[in-house]
């Protein structure tokens, strides 16, 4: 245990995903990513020791107890599906990764950010900010409440409706170590039709962004529960946006 510890507490070099499983930065079907994908082949900047030494995210984490219920953050509860969405982080070969924050942010019930940039005529609510975020336990868990996001409309094409999903950041030891992706729903018939989760070429790559319905962790009368596990990389790893 003792040599665990030791490990984790120690800021750790990071690696470059081979590739594979991740989308790529240009997707035609996914249309802005036209104009956002470098032109020029990608350099390489070497890895030195200050990638992996500083700062240290762990003794300033910004986070406050109730940051992860996204249900508690306004003077009444937000309108929609109370849900909770839980996980581990885990590394490579499934091992636990503890101190990781995560941060999330979303869409309201019907679809629309509390953000100035949207502007489609689906109300807004005033007890929902839609963005959290909490620190993984020993055993790598986080924990969020919040309610189920609605689909929203997006300009790609005339007819574009993202399916409902949550945003998800992870930062480990080290401001170079952020990881962000987005998590879906099981049986979303707008999947099929999403051209930024089906960027991701595999189809078992595209299934491990799907959070699952867990009955066991479903509190009576109060919420379903989604649980999503992230895995950083490995042949289990979740796809990331930009990861390489
Ligand atoms: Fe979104």
């Amino acid at each position: 245990m003792r040599s665990v510890q030791t490990r984790l507490d120690t800021p750790r070099s990071y690696m470059r995903e081979p590739g594979g499983a991740h989308p790529p930065l240009d997707c035609p079907p996914y249309r802005s990513s036209a104009l956002r994908h470098p032109k020029q082949p990608l350099v390489y900047l070497p890895h030195t020791i200050t990638e992996i030494t500083g700062p240290r995210l762990l003794s300033e984490l910004p986070v406050s107890e109730h940051d992860n219920d996204l249900t508690r953050q306004h003077e009444g509860e937000p309108i929609g599906e109370r849900i909770t969405v839980s996980g581990r982080v885990l590394d490579t070969e499934g091992r636990p990764l503890r101190d990781t924050l995560v941060e999330i942010w979303q869409a309201n019930a019907a679809g629309r950010y509390a953000h100035r940039a949207d502007r489609w005529p689906a109300p807004l609510d005033p007890n929902f900010s839609g963005a959290g975020r909490c620190v993984t336990g020993e055993d790598g868990r986080y924990r969020f409440t919040t309610i189920k996001p609605g689909a929203y409309p997006w300009g790609n094409s005339e007819n574009a409706w993202r399916p409902a999903h949550i945003h998800f950041s992870l930062l480990g030891r080290a401001f170079v170590q952020r990881l962000v992706t987005q998590m879906y729903f099981p049986g979303d018939e707008l999947l099929a039709l999403d051209p930024i989760f089906n960027s991701v070429a595999e189809a078992k790559a595209r299934e491990r962004m799907l959070s699952r319905l867990s009955i066991e962790r479903t509190q009576p009368h109060w919420a379903l529960a989604y649980e999503f596990d992230v895995y950083l990389r490995g042949p289990q790893a979740t796809p990331f946006e930009e990861a390489h």
